[in-house]
């Protein structure tokens, strides 16, 4: 059955009733190496429910047309759709209007977005402050303008347990700190960052601030006006919507102010061979024709999850993470890499004598869906010095049994290969 306002109330708010949760995702009862597929790598990509796949199947039967461009039915009707998730990404973020609301390919994109076009204003000596805990598409951006522009990247240390040092992180907001762009919560570490506080140092020396929200917007609600963040960036694919499409939520007088990142078609009004009148806002930064069935899947993934309750999906994964972090601390050898007070449902693993590949293989083999490596967060890897971890990345359809599993492959994994 699929969640539906009328098929999940407020009033079962207090049993989170998995089982029901889990027979919307049909791919869940996929079987692996002869077991019941369990699947724990929900960081890198979040399976899809019947409520999105129908979304995108409906669309290509009876909606598909191009964009903003044709006055006949079937595009007004792709328009309609493609828009109408834009909306519903706006009540889901809180953002103040739709004209904030920038379709991107993901996260990845959303970042480089604002990298080459606020970025481009930067000058030389100019700097940017990230975090030691980012992912490789919140490094590699600015080291790019860097290299282009001379600015200067500043990151912010982290501790043992894989906390952000606030004091180190607020000794580096300078006179010529251009951008904060950090985090929300870490992809290889699960650590949630405190992100208030880091705005409120920011905005304390009028410093806009960029959250990287991939790992955030997925498990628990995000409202970007109470944030009073810039951006904020976050990708479908990893809260139950299609691949190849994301949002960069951005305050509308500050978009206004940036220059497109990309020319082309979309993100005009008039173009003659002399000079080119952009589009308003959001169509200025969404050249060429958009992933409009992954906005179809997009919209329908955000009214599943409003449906399903984002409080009640951060609370039950939230016990489910207790539930994994104390079977884990029984498993030999077994030591999780990321131990923060505040903390999203990733446990990542490193198996004294055995290398995580192997680990990842192993556990396959018992039908355990993990992701080993580095997360692209080589930096947080030499940080806890070791070559790679295996994570389990938790969304709300896990159950405590899959971690148990998790928890028995690694048993397994000591027992045959140390
Ligand atoms: C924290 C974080 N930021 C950015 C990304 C990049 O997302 P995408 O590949 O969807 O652009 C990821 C993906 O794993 C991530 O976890």
């Amino acid at each position: 059955m699929n969640a539906t306002a009328e098929t999940v109330t407020k009033s079962d708010a207090a049993v989170f009733d998995v089982e029901r949760i889990r027979a919307d995702f049909p791919i869940l009862a996929e079987r692996a190496h002869g077991q019941p597929l369990a699947y724990l790598d929900n960081a890198a990509t979040s399976q899809k429910p019947q409520a999105v796949i129908d979304a995108v199947n409906h669309y290509y039967r009876h909606q598909n047309a191009n964009v903003h461009r044709g006055v006949h039915l079937l595009s007004e009707r792709a328009t309609e759709v493609y828009e109408g998730a834009r909306d519903r990404v706006r009540d889901f973020i809180n953002a103040r209007s739709s004209r904030e609301v920038v379709f991107v390919r993901g996260t990845t994109e959303g970042i480089n977005l604002v990298a080459h076009s606020l970025g481009r204003g930067f000058r030389k000596g100019d700097e940017v402050v990230i975090s030691h805990m980012e992912h490789h598409s919140n490094i590699v951006p600015w080291q790019q303008l860097r290299d282009q522009l001379g600015i200067v990247l500043k990151v912010a240390p982290i501790n043992q347990a894989g906390e952000l040092d606030m004091e180190a992180f607020e000794a580096l907001l300078g006179e010529r700190t251009k951008l904060v762009s950090v985090t929300h919560v870490s992809n290889a570490l699960g650590t949630i960052n405190p992100v208030r506080r880091i705005i409120e140092l920011a905005h304390g020396r009028d410093i806009p601030v960029l959250l990287d929200g991939a790992q955030a917007v997925p498990h628990a609600g995000v409202d970007v006006q109470a944030l009073d963040c810039e951006f904020y960036v976050f990708s479908g694919h990893k809260m139950f919507a299609p691949t190849g499409i994301g949002v960069l939520y951005g305050k509308e007088a500050l978009l206004e102010r940036m220059p497109p990142f990309q020319g082309g078609g979309e993100m005009i009004k008039m173009v003659t061979f002399d000079r080119t009148v952009y589009a308003e806002l959001p169509h200025k930064f969404e050249a060429g024709t958009p992933n409009i069935a992954g906005a179809a899947g997009l919209g329908a993934a955000v009214a599943y999850l409003n449906a399903v309750g984002m409080d009640r999906i951060a609370a039950y994964e939230h016990q489910l993470l207790t539930y994994g972090t104390e079977q884990l601390q029984q498993v030999p050898g077994a030591r999780i890499i990321g131990t923060a007070r505040d903390k999203a449902a990733v446990l990542s693993v490193v198996l004294d004598g055995v290398h995580a590949h192997d680990i990842g293989t192993i556990v396959d083999r018992k039908g355990v869906a993990v992701r080993s490596g580095h997360h692209c967060a080589m930096p947080v890897m030499q940080f806890f010095k070791v070559a790679a971890t295996a994570r389990a990345s938790l969304a709300f359809y896990n159950t405590r049994d899959e971690l148990d599993r998790f928890c028995d492959a690694l048993r397994y994994a000591r027992e045959v290969l140390v």
